[in-house]
């Protein structure tokens, strides 16, 4: 078998520190990191992992797309799978800013305990790389959702991709009132996932713990204060009250696991894709 080789391709200036640490740990045997990538750079990197290896053998290089800027993750992604053509590809991975793979650790959080198909699950910045993915995970799974943004045209927007991506889903759009998470989202919760902005508290503690509805909870900022008030981010498996939560580093151990795996699975084909779907349904394998 010839080496394993990743091309980690970064939109910021500087490749991650924390993507080359787990590609190190997952046993790549040659990491090749390059940052400030952009579409209109890339096509010659690209070309670079295409082209070099026989076809029996470009299964053991492989691109890991990642950066700060999601958005800007998801155009490179495409612009490097635009450069592939006929059998002449090799495996891609996208998890810019740990979207995927911290959307898909706090989901199998939720799904240790609850029956996700008869699920009705809150998503408090909704519209957000992790809260959107988490809401399209729970949709596949069955649940409804409820998705909420500071705006009901935004939190709209949100729920009309959604319903691109899982036709026939139960999602339904909210925006924050002027005393912030109205009634109506949170009556008949069971689920609820912080997934605003760093910083962000959306609810108190005695209004999430008091919904006699509620079974679990899960905030995945790692700043304080917190999206849910009396989480604590290294809550895993905690009981507040009658609601199982988890906090940031409570879900980080899964996360980390499900990137590592990842990375490995790429080097098992070189026609796989792992985005959001795949990388979920990778972390129930490990689940
Ligand atoms: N645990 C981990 O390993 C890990 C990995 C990645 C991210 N994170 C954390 O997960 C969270 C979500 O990440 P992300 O990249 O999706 O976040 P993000 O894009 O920074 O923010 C998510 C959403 O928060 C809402 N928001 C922003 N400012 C707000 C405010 N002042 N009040 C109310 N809502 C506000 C915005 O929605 P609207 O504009 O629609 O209101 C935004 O779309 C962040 O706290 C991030 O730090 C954790």
């Amino acid at each position: 078998m010839p080496k394993t080789i990743l091309l980690q391709l970064d939109t910021d200036p500087l490749p991650s520190v924390f993507d080359r640490v787990v590609a190190v740990d997952a046993g790549v045997d040659e990491l090749f990191s390059y940052g400030g990538v952009t579409p209109a750079n890339v096509t010659s990197l690209v070309h670079g992992a295409m082209f070099t290896r026989g076809p029996a053998d470009l299964k053991s290089t492989a691109i890991f797309v990642g950066g700060s800027n999601v958005a800007a993750g998801e155009e490179l992604l495409t612009a490097v799978r635009n450069t592939f053509f006929g059998p002449v590809h090799v495996s891609t991975m996208m998890d810019s800013n740990g979207s995927n793979t911290t959307a898909a650790a706090a989901v199998l959080a939720a799904r240790r305990h609850l029956d996700l198909s008869t699920t009705t699950a809150v998503i408090l910045g909704g519209t957000g790389p992790v809260g959107f993915r988490a809401a399209q995970l729970l949709l596949s799974e069955g649940a409804k959702v409820r998705l909420v943004s500071r705006s009901i045209n935004k939190a709209a927007e949100a729920t009309t991709k959604l319903q691109g991506l899982v036709p026939g889903c139960d999602a339904t759009p909210f925006g924050l009132t002027a005393s912030g998470v109205s009634k109506e989202v949170l009556d008949g919760a069971e689920l609820i996932i912080a997934a605003g902005a760093a910083g962000v508290t959306f609810l108190t503690a005695a209004s999430w713990q008091g919904l006699p509805s509620l079974k679990v909870a899960i905030d995945v900022n790692a700043v304080p204060p917190l999206g849910l008030e009396g989480i604590s981010v290294m809550d895993k498996n905690v009981m507040h009250g009658q609601v199982i939560c988890y906090g940031a580093i409570g879900i980080g151990g899964t996360k980390m696991r499900i990137h590592k795996a990842a990375v490995t699975r790429l080097f098992s084909s070189n026609a796989l894709n792992l985005d959001t779907d795949e990388i979920y349904l990778l972390g129930k394998e490990l689940a």
